[in-house]
């Protein structure tokens, strides 16, 4: 957000869909959505779920409950997507805020807005360093164990059937590609992610179970560990369906297609299932004026995203939101644009990558 603030709505094609919106017939393939203005540009593109229906595949977006009010946001998401991530309302912290008292009305909103558009929704994340309560840190060794069970349990119980998938384990391996060092590994040692899955498994046996993380897209030390990992709960029988690979990228030094499509194939090849489950392009690193960094933005979502379409056992690709007016970006890397909508809810040339690679075009 706020990198060029104007500058994607001057795009001549932003303007076209604005022009259209505001004069033109709708066409059918623009149905009216009540309450949502037909002038927002977002209303008046190709829905991409149609595309990726046409491929069997998911195309996901990370939301906020608390925007699903909005009227602009609500419209542009349910006419776009069939696959919904909590951004953070199905963490631990944002549930049990104190120790027994669960609050589930965040997750459940979004479960409900997905089900009244005939999207499916998917849970993340049930065991992650970045969303531990105060209170769970404080507690004695002792009861560590019981909380870490209770709260699996609880969780994945209260979304049974309302979620399709999990995120079990979310960025358990490190940087340097050693087990990360987090609470859940110092409390309970690095068996902690394999009973992660089981406790997954028994509180939810129809959801399929993934483990979660970034900076393993390519072909990695982080990557070869995490396929390690999984290869490793696989020989164990730990019920592991898949990985999700985060995929938030910087288009300046981002991985290579060919080592994204190697990483994917080697991990298919132990019978998993992948899933692109935090998209983000960054720009703000790329030479160039602003029509070559949102060019260059549109051929990284059309390949990476290609290279899910291509690949059979690759489910989907979920975007970490879908407008530049709701990032999480811009605070963890400084301002940039890294979505496909831009703040006003026009299309960018990303969105027209993302698009074709559904279509397999
Ligand atoms: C981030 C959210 O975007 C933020 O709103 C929240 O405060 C912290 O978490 N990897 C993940 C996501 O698996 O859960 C993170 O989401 C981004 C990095």
């Amino acid at each position: 957000m706020a990198m060029h603030r104007l500058a994607a709505a001057a795009l001549a094609g932003s303007v076209l869909f604005a022009q259209a919106g505001c004069s033109g017939p709708r066409s059918p393939a623009s149905p009216s959505t009540p309450g949502v203005p037909s002038a927002i540009p977002g209303m008046q593109a190709e829905p991409l779920r149609n595309a990726a229906a046409a491929s069997g595949k998911l195309v996901g977006a990370a939301v906020k409950s608390s925007l699903l009010n909005d009227a602009v946001y609500a419209g542009v998401l349910g006419r776009h997507f069939n696959y919904l991530t909590a951004e953070y309302e199905m963490k631990w912290d944002a549930i049990e805020r104190s120790r027994g008292s669960r609050d589930f009305r965040g997750g459940d909103a979004i479960v409900a807005f997905g089900q009244a558009r005939g999207m499916q929704t998917k849970g993340h994340a049930l065991i992650w360093h970045g969303s531990v309560p105060g209170w769970l840190a404080a507690l004695p060794a002792a009861e560590f164990r019981a909380a870490f069970e209770a709260h699996i349990k609880a969780v994945a119980e209260h979304f049974r059937g309302q979620v399709v998938a999990w995120d079990v384990v979310n960025e358990a391996i490190g940087d340097d590609g050693s087990i990360r060092d987090t609470i859940f590994r110092q409390k309970l040692g690095d068996q902690y992610i394999a009973d992660a899955f089981r406790l997954a498994k028994q509180a939810d046996p129809q959801a399929l179970l993934f483990y979660n993380d970034y900076g393993g897209e390519g072909l990695t030390l982080k990557a070869d560990r995490i396929y390690s990992l999984v290869l490793g709960l696989r020989a164990q029988g730990v019920p592991i369906d898949g990985v999700g690979l985060q995929m938030h990228v910087n288009a300046a030094s981002r991985p290579s297609d060919a080592n994204i499509a190697a990483n994917i194939r080697r991990l298919v090849a132990l019978g998993l299932l992948v899933n692109i489950s935090e998209m983000d392009v960054r720009i703000r690193d790329v030479p160039g004026t602003t029509q070559v960094r949102l060019d260059v933005q549109k051929s990284t979502y059309h390949s990476i995203v290609g290279i899910c379409v291509a690949e059979a056992r690759c489910d989907g690709v979920t975007l970490w939101g879908f407008t530049d007016a709701q990032s999480w970006i811009d605070a963890q890397f400084g301002a940039d644009d890294p979505l496909i909508f831009d703040e006003q809810y026009a299309v960018k040339p990303a969105y027209y990558g993302v698009l074709d690679a559904l279509w397999r075009r």
